[in-house]
């Protein structure tokens, strides 16, 4: 008990010294630093940038890339056969025989495999458009769509 009791006031002693006053203003300035982060935090779960996590959407999203990009080829008796015109893309491309490549220009469900993406992302084969290939943002929302089941949505 009376050694105890001789830790204590040590302990006591040594506490209140200069330690003791910057110890706690540290621990509030913690706090309403910790709270400020999360402040800024929060809003950016509940404003999700467009297409977050949103099924991409065919006509709002995929379309456009190819009225911007392709249909001055792929319109009207486009290159390879393939027109990538509003209102016709999606039954030139959904579970359609390449014919200027082996395999399906776009399998249901798999985007590695759709001849589609694999020209978009252009490694293995001649790359679409020819002239370079459009910006990573654009190829994933195409890998988006067909690996969600390439729905006409
Ligand atoms: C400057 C003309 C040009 C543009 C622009 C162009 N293509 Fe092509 N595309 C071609 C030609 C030529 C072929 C056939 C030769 C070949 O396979 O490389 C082709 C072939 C393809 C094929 C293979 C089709 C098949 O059945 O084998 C796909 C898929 C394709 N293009 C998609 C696109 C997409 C998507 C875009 C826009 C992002 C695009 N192309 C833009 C000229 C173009």
């Amino acid at each position: 008990m009376i050694r105890a009791g001789k830790v204590f006031k040590k302990g006591k002693k040594y506490l209140p010294g200069n330690s003791n006053s910057i110890f706690w203003p540290c621990v509030l300035l913690l706090v309403v630093f910790v709270g400020g982060c999360s402040d800024h935090g929060d809003p950016v779960g509940v404003i999700e940038p467009p297409g977050g996590n949103d099924p991409v959407s065919f006509s709002t999203d995929i379309q456009p890339v190819f009225d911007m990009n392709c249909i001055g080829c792929h319109g009207a008796g486009g290159n390879a056969g393939l027109d990538l015109r509003n209102g016709l893309s999606f039954n030139n491309l959904v579970g359609v025989e390449a014919t200027a490549s082996t395999g399906l220009r776009v399998v249901v469900g798999d985007a590695d495999t759709s001849v589609l993406y694999q020209r978009l992302f252009g490694a293995m084969v001649a790359p679409m458009p020819p002239s370079g290939v459009l910006p990573e943002s654009v190829q994933s929302l195409v890998a988006q769509w067909i690996n969600e089941g390439a729905l006409n949505n």
